[in-house]
Parts: structure tokens; sequence; C-alpha cells
């Protein structure tokens, strides 16, 4: 085990962060084992487009040498100091993940009242939390050591993320590891709708036997219209189309179709032709009540719809009028506009002031924002988010982070042997480049790579020919230029 000061991960000054008394004593473990997570989950092939994760060599991003020799596998601190608190109950994959990489691990089954938070982040390096933990300001100013945060869970409105930009915490989620489980949510709404089953079981649990065809349909070639083909639209549409469905959809994005499926050009080609409507788009200004009264209009007499993306995206008092009608003949909900923090009979119009109209209507689904909400997809993000966090700490590497630009760097290796890793956080205005590189200009620089996002900007570079005594005054230096945020250099 060699002794350097290469794997400091110091913060202070500017922002708030006390420099450690002797921050060049750390040891550092240079094992070169590869310990990787043998955890299988399903997601969706699309989402492999989008976030690649972790196989047997390694993660996709760090595995492509130019040599061909192994990756080198960098580590910031000797294994053991990486200090890691899981709030919240994290899916076991996740906290396997990082146990498996020889981090501290300590993990808490509940989320903490703020001042417990405070005393206890003091010296984390690593948070993970779902949705119940406010990360605001005040809680991220107590986390000297704080280099990164994982929310396990789709959402980041709970964490500061400004705040840990201009911080240089590092924040990462997982927004695509629940697809598969929305797209087979929509699969049993279809078939559902078309047989009217909500009715006919709500009338079995009342009593009464109601035995009628008259309006219940096969879907089998029927067209579905898919509104926005992304990581749920994609999966739907292979799996529909095995069930014997005619599939298109709009996008505003060119896509390359699945299947037999088929791209429209707009929205109304859409809505006229399909007969059932399922809406799969981001919340954006744009997407706000998409489907309104006058989409209802141009949709096929006696068709669905169905929406379980965003709350602000039907407009839902337009949905009841046109069901009301007939002219939509079944709705499955799986979001609104206004959804309650907790459980409970909350379902009123004290939460959406049209919530007992649209209760009132025969062949509707109603469903409590479950569409991503199985034991897969909770395991899945576990996976998911602990390889963004590893990755992140073992290589600096952004991919996927919510609040940095993301940057990264192929992979150092093992016939690299007296390469490091230099990553600059630092705040974004002009000539900082040029003091870094006047910093690194003693050594050959491999690779850098270098974007901003706002105030805040993030350079990693791989320089050769490093000698450990040379680390020191490196990280000296780098630390010494006033636009720092954070230092790190790995090994
Ligand atoms: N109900 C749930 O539990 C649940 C779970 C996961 C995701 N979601 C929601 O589902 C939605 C889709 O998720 P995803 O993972 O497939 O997202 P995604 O980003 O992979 O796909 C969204 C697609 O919509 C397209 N799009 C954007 N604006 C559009 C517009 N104005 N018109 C047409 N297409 C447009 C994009 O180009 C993209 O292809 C999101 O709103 C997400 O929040 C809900």
């Amino acid at each position: 085990m060699a002794v350097s000061a290469l794997t400091e991960n110091l913060k202070n000054g500017g922002v708030g962060r006390d420099i450690p008394q002797n921050p060049l004593t750390r040891e550092v473990s240079r094992s070169i084992t590869h310990q990787r997570s043998s955890f299988s989950y399903s997601t969706s092939p699309e989402a492999a487009r989008h976030r690649p994760s972790f196989h047997e060599s390694g993660s996709p991003f760090l595995i492509r040498t130019m040599t061909g020799a192994a990756p080198k596998k960098l580590q910031p601190f000797r294994e053991q100091d990486i200090k890691i608190l899981l709030l919240e109950n994290v899916n076991k994959t996740g906290q396997d993940v990082l146990r498996e990489q020889g981090y501290q691990v300590e993990a808490l089954k509940s989320s903490l009242p703020e001042d417990q938070l405070i005393e206890k982040i003091k010296d984390v390096h690593v948070l993970g939390i779902r949705s119940k933990t406010k990360l605001n300001s005040r809680v991220l100013a107590a986390a000297k050591n704080l280099i990164v945060v994982g929310c396990f869970c789709i959402g980041t409105n709970q964490v500061d993320l400004k705040y840990a930009a201009d911080h240089g915490i590092c924040v990462f989620n997982s927004p695509f590891s629940n697809s598969r489980s929305v797209a087979e949510l929509i699969i049993a709404e279809i078939i559902c709708l078309a047989r009217q089953l909500g009715d006919r079981s709500n009338e079995m649990h009342q009593g009464i036997w109601n035995k009628v065809s008259a309006k219940c349909w096969e879907v089998r070639g029927k067209t579905l219209g898919i509104v926005g083909y992304g990581h749920i639209g994609s999966q739907l549409s292979v799996l529909t189309e095995s069930m014997g469905m005619r599939v298109i959809y709009y996008d505003v994005v060119n896509l390359m179709s699945m299947g037999t499926a088929h791209q429209v050009s707009s929205l109304d080609e859409l809505l006229k032709g399909a007969d059932f409507v399922t809406c799969h788009v981001p919340e954006l200004p744009e997407t706000k009540n998409m489907i309104s009264t006058k989409e209802f209009e141009q949709m096929k007499q006696g068709s669905y719809l169905i929406n379980a993306s965003r709350g602000s995206v039907v407009d839902i008092p337009a949905l009841i009028e046109a069901m009301k009608s007939g002219k939509i003949a079944g709705a499955a909900l799986d979001v609104y506009p206004s959804e309650p923090a907790g459980n409970g009979d909350y379902f009123t119009n004290d939460l959406n002031s049209w919530a007992e109209d649209l209760r009132r209507l025969k062949n509707i689904i109603l469903t409590p924002h479950i569409g991503g909400s199985t034991e897969e997809a909770q395991s899945a993000i576990g996976v998911e988010v602990a390889e963004s966090l590893v990755r992140y700490v073992n290589e600096g590497v952004t991919i996927g982070a919510v609040n940095m630009p993301e940057v990264t760097l192929r992979s150092l290796t093992m016939d690299e042997p007296d390469h490091a890793r230099v990553i600059f956080i630092h705040q974004n205005v002009p000539g900082v480049l040029g003091r870094v590189n006047k910093v690194l200009s003693d050594h050959n620089v491999d690779k850098q790579m270098s974007d901003s996002r706002g105030d805040m900007a993030y350079m990693m570079a791989d320089i050769s020919n490093v000698k450990q005594a040379e680390i020191d005054t490196l990280y000296r230096d780098l630390e010494g230029l006033k636009e720092r945020i954070i230092t790190r250099i790995l090994y």
C-alpha cells in the first residue's frame, strides 16, 4: 500500500470547508482488483442507449482503452476511508455494490430530522437518500467532506442542486430504472379498458352480476398511439406489437421505430388514427395540457386515453367532459396535477377540484402514481445509483449527474502505471484553464476534458510520468488557484 497525497478530496476556503490538519498523510490503496456488481436486473434496452451500467469487466465508459490493456482501477482514498451514509432504507442491491468496493457503509432505515442529519453527515464523503430527506443549503453546508449525493429515486427536488453544484457536490439519480414497470402497467390498462374490467370487478364486489359484451373489445388489430417515444414509449411499442396491436407514435425527435411501429408527423395525425392514446412525455411548458378539449375532439369516437407521465399533461376537466359525452370510452390515470405526500383518503376535491367528478365516471382506472412502483424497479434503482457513485468516487466520471456537466475520459490502463487523473471543479470564469494548465505543464497531458454548467465547470485531465512525490506539489498548486471549488487527484 503506497503512502501519498494522491487521494485527497479536500474542500475548504471559499466554500466553507475545513482543511484537514495533515491532508498528505492519508494512505491510498492502489489495488487493481476489479470488484464488480454481480446483480442482474431487468431494464429497458433503450435505457442502455442513454445510461450505461457496469458489466463484467467494468463500466463501458472506462473499458475502452487505446492499447487494449486492462483498465486500471483508480482509488481516491484508502478503501476504508470512504464513508458512506445511506438513509431511508436504500435497496440492498445498492448497499451491496457500495460495500463490494470496500467503502465504510452505514445504512439507516429512515430519514433523519434536520439537526440529527447535520450532525450525522459531518464527515461522510457520500450520502444516499430517497425522497424524504431534504438536503437544503444548511444541511449541505455542514457536510464538509461530502463529494457526491445519490438520490435512490427518480426525482431530485429534495436537494438544493444549485448549492450542491456551487460547492462541488455532484448529484445522481435514476430516472429510467422503472421504464419497464410503467410499460407493463400500460399493457394491463389497455386490456382492462378494452374489456371494462374495472367496472365489472367493482360491480362484482358490490354483488352485481353484469355479463355484457357490448363495447368490449379485443386489443388485437387495434391501433395504439404513443405520445413520446422515449424509454417508456419504446418499451411499450415492443410489448403491444407482440399482442397484435398496430403502433404509431409521435415525438418531437425523429426516432427509429422498434419493430414495425410507425412515427407520424404530428400529434393531430396520431390522435385521428389511434384507438388508444397513451402519453409518455416529460413535464415541460409545451406538454402542459397537451391533451385538452381540442385534442379530445380529434380523437376517434369511443377511443381511450391513458396518462402515466405527468399530471400536467392531460387537462382533466376536459377529459371528464369528453367521457361524459361518450367521445372517450375509457381512461386510465396514474398521475395528477396535485398528489398527496402520503397514503390516506386524500383523493378528494380538496386535493383537485374535479376529483369527485372523476371518481364517478365509468370505465376509468385511477391509480396512485404506481407506474414505476415495483420490486424490480427499486432493485434496479439501487444498482444504477450505486454504480454512478462508484464511478464518480473512483474515476471522477459525471455521466448521468443532474447538477454538473457530464464529463468522462477513456480509462487509464495497467500500461500507464505512472499516470494520475486530475479533477478540478472550479468557478466558470475566464482564464482558469490557462492557470490550471500552467500547473500541469511539467507533465504530459495525455487527455483532458472540460465542460461547464452555469457558474461552475468541471475539468478532468490524465497526466503521465507523475512521480508520487510530485503529486503533493500538484495538489497544493491547484488548491491555491482562487477559482477552485474542489481538487481531486486519483492515482
Ligand atoms: N407513472 C410513473 O410512475 C412514472 C414512472 C417513470 C416515469 N414517468 C414519467 O413518464 C414520462 C416519460 O418517461 P420516459 O422515461 O419515457 O422519458 P424519456 O425522456 O425517455 O422520453 C420522453 C420522450 O418524450 C419526447 N417529447 C418531449 N417533448 C415532447 C412533445 N412536446 N411532444 C412529443 N414528444 C415529446 C422526447 O423526445 C422523448 O423521446 C415522464 O414524464 C416521466 O416523468 C412516470
